[in-house]
Order: structure tokens, then C-alpha cells, then sequence
């Protein structure tokens, strides 16, 4: 399928315009007949039982785990199903075998829910270092060297920002974690939606995403584990080999973090979202916001009052652009953008207070994020209207 084909496979009303993706993506038909199909056809609980609705649902889930693992290379680690990233870097931060001393090594460029989880640890005696990132975003690497020391237990960095666009290079700061034994955790939640990536060979130990930034349902999210090293934050239903009044034995593979009753019909959204994603081709997906991205920013450039955070250029981005526009607040322009010509984008702070602190942005950013249903004609009236309003600014 050609991405320009795909359009129609989203419902949304035709008038709107969606540049929000890197909040929560649109879903397509196919992902939600899949859904439908579990809950009119085969709803049932998963491995649970012996009779013929339980066996397809189960296989359908185990199915949509493999697809899943597949997809960011990940076959030989294990691949939890969680609610969201959030969930999935909480259940790191709760279930690695912390010791009063350990450090963690993250950055102040990263969304809250890759922020919160390790400063809690401080007060259980946890250091946390923090590197600030240059104007675009961009790290310099000497800085994760000095940064990552002989006590540092776990590095934990986006990909990619949901703020400013910019990716990381984070093959070179898993070398690095690599040689000082520390582990790696990489916030996939804005990288894995937008370009290929292979969690082994980008040498991650933790790579946490969200299906609902992918096409998926909203309620679904993955932690793909290189060694399942962490003590499960649920227990009970699902999680266990045998079970006495005195003890139990915890079970393997995914299941042992999966207790209770999972998202079914999620799951086997996210995975028909993945199947979906497979068929447009993840280089094709990034070539295609690669040219509205470059469209966009030439765009913006020529508007005067106009400042982009960010790299201004294509290289070494995804399709999320943030702005701003002198003398008028963020949540006005997104204000007007929505009256006057439906299009939909995000303003504020987009859960990186610390971020913003450290641009010195303290009304936040404008920011549009585009994905693979968006159009070059969407990014032309896009452009016309922040002419508009930056002329009455
Ligand atoms: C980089 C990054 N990390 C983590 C999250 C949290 O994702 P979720 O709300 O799905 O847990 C987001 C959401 O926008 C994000 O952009």
C-alpha cells in the first residue's frame, strides 16, 4: 500500500486537520475492525482455560506479541504489554534491584514520565544526574562520558524529542553504558511510530513505547526487556508456575508482567496497527514526514516573528516542530489555528516543565507533529494561517 492510498483508512471528519499525533496518533479501519472482530467473534479471557474461544483469543494475543517483538527486532528479549510508556519506565524504575549509592544518568530534555520515576528513587539514597542538552536539542556525547561513572546503574534517554523533533545518537551512549556496565534505557515513545529502529542492534537493555502513538488503541504500550533483569510490579492471576499457602514460583517470558486480565482487544489492535505500519514500509513512513517536515520548516522560515526550537533542518529529526510566534501565547495561536482553519496541534509545555526552563520558554511551544496521514496541502494551509496570525500578533 502507497501512504498516499492510506488516507482514507482514517475516519476522522475530512474538515479537520490532525497535527497531534505525538500525543495520541489517529487509528486507521483496519485496527479497529480487528478489535471489533475480538470483541463480536472470539471475546474471551487468555490462557485461562481449554475451551475453543479461549484458544484463539490466547493464540491471537501470544501472535500479537511476537509481531510486535518482530517489528523492533526484538525476538530474543522479552516483550511486555503495559498501558502506556509511563507504565512501562515505572515498571523499570520499581523493579531493578536498587542499592543506596546506585546512580542514574538521564537528561533535561526528557518527557516527565522518563523524569519523575528516577527522582523518586532519591529518597532511597538513589544519585541522579542530570545533562542539559545544547540549543536544538542536540547532546554532546563527552558529556554522557563524564556523566555515566563506575556507580552508575542505568542511563535513561529519549530517542527522540516530543518536543523539539531532535534524535539522539543513542548507539554511541549505549557503547558507553556497554563499557561501564550500566544499563541503557531508551524512551522509544517518539522514535518507534516514525522511523525503523532495531532494539538489539541500537544496543538498548529497556526500549518503553506506546501503541497508541502508532496507530494502536489508547491503553496500549511496550516494554521490550534485552534480559528480563526486574522483579514484576503486579502479581497474581497469569504470573506464576505453582502456588502454595507458603510461596509460588513466578513464571517465564512475558507473562510473569502481565498479572491479571490484559488489554485483549488492544493488544490485538496494536498489533494489527504494527501489521499495518509493516505494509506502508517504515523508510517509506519516514521518507513521507521527512517531506513535510523540510516543507514545513522552509515554511516557517520565511515568516518573520517566527523562532522553531529545534533543528532547522531535516537531518536527524521526526516530524514534530515546535514554535513559537513573538507577543502571542502558544495556547492562543493553537486557539486560533483550531477557528480558523481546523487545524489541530498542541501548545504548552508538553510535559517537559524542565525543558522549558532550561529554553527559557516559560509559555511553552506551539507544536505541530506530523505523521503519515498528513499532506503536503494540510502543511501549505498550515503555513498560510500562522502567516496570518503572526501578522496580527
Ligand atoms: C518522549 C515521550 N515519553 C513518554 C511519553 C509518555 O507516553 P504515554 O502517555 O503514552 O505514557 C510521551 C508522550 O507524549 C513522550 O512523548
Amino acid at each position: 500500500m502507497k501512504i498516499e492510498d492510506c488516507i482514507a483508512d482514517f475516519q476522522i471528519p475530512r474538515y479537520l486537520h490532525y497535527m497531534d499525533s505525538a500525543a495520541t496518533s489517529l487509528i486507521p479501519e483496519p485496527v479497529i475492525a480487528a478489535m471489533n472482530e475480538y470483541d463480536r467473534q472470539y471475546r474471551a479471557n487468555v490462557g485461562r482455560g481449554m475451551h475453543r474461544l479461549t484458544r484463539v483469543a490466547t493464540q491471537k494475543y501470544q501472535d500479537a506479541h511476537d509481531r510486535v517483538s518482530s517489528f523492533i527486532g526484538g525476538n530474543e528479549g522479552t516483550t511486555v504489554f503495559t498501558r502506556n510508556t509511563t507504565e512501562a519506565i515505572n515498571m523499570v524504575a520499581a523493579g531493578l534491584d536498587w542499592h543506596s549509592g546506585d546512580r542514574i544518568v538521564t537528561t533535561g530534555a526528557e518527557h516527565h514520565s522518563n523524569l519523575l520515576p528516577w527522582l523518586r528513587l532519591r529518597q532511597e539514597g538513589i544519585e541522579v544526574g542530570i545533562i542539559q542538552p545544547g540549543e536544538a536539542g542536540i547532546f554532546d556525547i563527552e558529556a554522557f562520558e563524564e556523566a555515566i561513572t563506575a556507580n552508575t546503574k542505568l542511563v535513561a534517554v529519549s530517542h527522540a524529542s516530543n518536543v523539539l523533533g531532535t534524535v539522539q545518537s543513542v548507539r554511541e551512549i549505549a557503547d558507553i553504558c556497554k563499557a561501564r556496565g550500566a544499563y541503557f534505557l531508551v524512551d522509544g515513545a517518539q522514535s518507534i511510530p516514525h522511523f525503523p529502529v532495531d532494539a538489539r542492534r541500537m544496543g538498548c537493555d529497556f526500549l518503553c513505547f506506546s501503541g497508541h502513538k502508532m496507530l494502536g488503541p489508547t491503553g496500549t504500550g511496550i516494554l521490550w526487556m534485552r534480559d528480563a533483569v526486574i522483579s514484576p510490579l503486579i502479581l497474581g492471576g497469569g504470573t506464576v508456575e505453582d502456588v502454595t499457602t507458603e510461596g509460588y514460583t513466578l513464571t517465564g517470558g512475558y507473562k510473569r508482567f502481565e498479572g491479571g486480565t490484559p488489554n485483549i482487544s488492544g493488544a490485538i489492535g496494536l498489533a494489527q496497527a504494527v501489521k499495518y505500519l509493516e505494509n506502508l514500509g517504515m523508510d517509506a513512513v519516514f521518507r513521507h514526514e521527512q517531506k513535510l517536515t523540510d516543507h514545513l520548516l522552509a515554511g516557517l522560515a520565511g515568516i518573520e516573528n517566527v523562532t522553531v526550537h529545534g533543528p532547522e533542518n531535516v537531518k536527524n529529526r521526526i516530524g514534530v516542530v515546535s514554535f513559537t510566534i513573538d507577543k502571542i501565547h502558544p495556547h492562543e495561536i493553537a486557539y486560533l489555528l483550531d477557528e480558523r482553519a481546523a487545524i489541530l496541534v498542541r501548545s504548552g509545555d508538553h510535559c517537559c516543565i524542565p525543558l522549558m526552563r532550561h529554553l527559557g520558554l516559560e509559555n511553552g511551544t506551539l507544536r505541530v507533529s506530523l505523521y503519515l496521514y498528513n499532506t503536503l496541502e494540510e502543511v501549505d494551509l498550515l503555513i498560510e494561517t500562522i502567516e496570518e496570525i503572526a501578522r496580527i500578533a
